[in-house]
């Protein structure tokens, strides 16, 4: 185990993601969390993760995990679903501070918010073979009838912007019909990118599914972590700062649309 001293509650917060994707938790973590300074790593040389297999994640993970320790961060959070359901447990096991992913907390709300216990979950290839969210859903509440459909297609939908038109409601509806026979009232969008798409997923899905958002629901989780710990920072506002390990400029100009922020202070790293 690999163990850091002293965590401070001035230290940043560090967030990684594949790629662009984890911008909108990044964005969910800004919104509650105001004066923490955080630190996004987002690995776009190597993204995506959704279609590799479980050793390549767990690597790539790690390897994401040390550089941003070099930090002194006194949290991570691993704001990739992909990274989320196949590499946390080893990362837990392997780094002697606190990690958080997505998972938990997106399926935490969803099975408290599910009456009927019908729940679908939504994510890449690779989240939906992992089965995690399925397991941690079924460990919550034993009688749940999980569906889980990956809908790799949303992901390049998302980063076109192709979110509103007739294209997105088409790959929506293919994938989605799965869901239909099944009759779910709560859908957890389990991938970063997948917020983007809330509108059209909603219309297809129809106005009495419930959609849950993993983005909103980690921030929660962090906020209370931190304030449960005293490891808050009780500053006005935090500083931002990004590294990509390619392309920063097309992370900036896509980026922007996934954060609803301007991103600035970037520089691209090597991971080895
Ligand atoms: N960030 C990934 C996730 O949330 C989506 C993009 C990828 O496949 O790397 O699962």
């Amino acid at each position: 185990m690999i163990s850091i001293p002293a965590i401070k509650p001035n230290r940043p917060i560090g967030v990684f993601d594949s790629g662009i994707g984890g911008l909108t938790v990044l964005k969910e973590l800004v919104d509650l969390l105001p004066g923490e300074d955080m630190i996004y790593l987002g690995d776009t040389a190597r993204v995506p993760y959704g279609a590799r297999s479980p050793e390549t994640i767990i690597r790539y993970s790690e390897e994401n995990v040390l550089f941003l320790m070099n930090f002194g961060v006194k949290l991570i959070v691993v704001a990739c679903n992909t990274s989320s359901a196949i590499a946390l447990p080893k990362l837990q096991r392997k780094f002697s501070f606190p990690i958080l992913g997505v998972v938990e907390a997106g399926a935490r709300t969803a099975v408290k918010t599910s009456r009927s216990g019908r729940i679908g979950v939504l994510g890449t290839e690779a989240t939906i073979r992992s089965g995690a969210y399925a397991k941690y859903i079924l460990t919550l509440n034993p009688r749940a009838r999980v569906t889980a459909i990956p809908c790799p297609l949303f992901v390049p939908l998302a980063e076109e912007g192709w979110v509103g038109d007739r294209v997105a409601k088409l790959v929506a509806e293919r994938y989605l019909q799965g869901f239909k026979s099944r009759s779910i009232d709560t859908a957890l969008l389990g991938c970063t990118h997948y917020p983007l798409l809330k509108g059209v997923i909603q219309e297809v899905l129809g106005r009495k599914v419930q959609l849950i958002d993993s983005a909103v629901e980690t921030a929660r989780e962090v906020k209370e972590l931190l304030d449960g710990t005293g490891l808050a920072r009780e500053k006005d506002s935090g500083r931002l700062r990004f590294y990509v390990t390619d392309n920063p400029d097309k992370f900036m100009r896509v980026g922007e649309r996934f954060f609803r922020r301007p991103i600035t202070k970037i520089s691209k790293v090597s991971l080895r």
